[in-house]
């Protein structure tokens, strides 16, 4: 039975080379098609480069990456380098790729593969702003009823915001990119920050990845690692949230989360609380549910996965 078809959209970034080395570990699970990049963590060409690099040590040269969007559809960018890192993954040696990404642009790849595969077959997961999916829609919405399910990390209800007060990063990043794929009519689960803060790479769990063999995994607690650094100076002063490989996770296990269904809207104009999630769980006819909101995850199950998934690559 071949795995579930996938893109995974990203802009490595700590978190998004972690949850793309779970998804690399799953073939079984998951059929990734592609790996299509979108500046946001660092520029556009530096999340290129992280996820060929990405790719190298997952030793998955058959995967192609596609260079997406390098700024959000109307505001500046703003990067998070602060959180990953000048290079975006943290202090891993950042070499040159022995392959680089393809020509074509990730935009050109969405359209042409949600039109070429059959209606409702290939998942599409967000780590990243949602520039390269929210262009994708604007340029050809006859691809929207195509794509299968959308699962995104972002937003945030009950845990305010990360990057603003009131805004979680990759909503903030580019607002207007959300704002078009929430009313798009997907079917569409949002990880946010009120569950990726339950998934803390502690330093008990870190030192479990330690204790493991592998290139990969040895990567992985020196990006923890880093964000365990960069978290304590500038975040929430605990351990590093796993933001991004939350959705991976969903993805083959979803009985590790609780989600409900809501009303998601995005501000768009607000300068005080650009990029804001109203997540309303009391849905009617004037706010009828558009996504599924993650409200609760089972953190100790989460890294038991990450284990298991991790110790593939011994
Ligand atoms: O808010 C967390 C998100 O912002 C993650 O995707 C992380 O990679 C950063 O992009
Ligand atoms: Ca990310």
């Amino acid at each position: 039975m071949p795995g579930l078809p996938l893109i995974l959209d990203c802009d490595p970034g700590v978190d998004d080379a972690v949850a793309l080395l779970l998804a690399l570990a799953a073939p079984e699970a998951l059929d990734l098609l592609a790996i299509t990049t979108v500046a946001g963590n660092v520029g556009g060409d530096l999340t290129a480069r992280n996820a060929c690099l990405i790719r190298e040590l997952a030793g998955r040269p058959d995967i192609p990456v596609f260079a997406g969007q390098d700024r959000p559809l109307v505001r500046p960018p703003v990067a998070a380098d602060h959180f990953h890192g000048a290079s975006g993954l943290g202090d891993l040696p950042a070499g040159v790729p022995t392959q680089g990404p393809e020509i074509r642009p990730a935009v050109d790849y969405l359209i042409s593969v949600l039109r070429d595969r059959p209606p409702g077959e290939v998942t599409i997961a967000v780590t990243g702003p949602m520039t390269n999916l929210a262009e994708a829609i604007r340029r050809a919405p006859d691809v929207v009823p195509r794509i299968r399910q959308v699962v995104a990390m972002g937003g945030a209800r009950r845990e305010g915001g990360n990057i603003t007060a009131s805004a979680e990063y990759n909503i903030h990043a580019d607002p207007h990119a959300a704002d078009i794929v929430v009313r798009a009519g997907l079917d569409l689960v949002l990880l946010g920050l009120d569950v990726t803060h339950q998934v803390a790479a502690t330093e008990a769990r870190r030192d479990r990845i330690a204790r493991l063999r592998s290139p990969q995994s040895h990567a992985v607690r020196q990006l923890l690692a880093f964000s365990a650094r960069t978290e304590a100076e500038l975040g929430t002063g605990g351990p590093p949230p796993l933001h991004d490989p939350c959705v991976i996770l969903w993805l083959l296990a979803p009985e590790i989360f609780t989600l409900r269904p809501c009303h998601l809207a995005v501000e768009t104009e607000s300068p005080l609380t650009l990029g804001h999630t109203a997540v309303e769980f009391r849905t009617s006819e004037r706010l009828p549910a558009n996504a599924r909101w993650a409200t609760s995850a089972d953190s100790d199950a989460a890294f038991a996965r990450i284990e298991a998934l991790l110790e593939r690559y011994g």
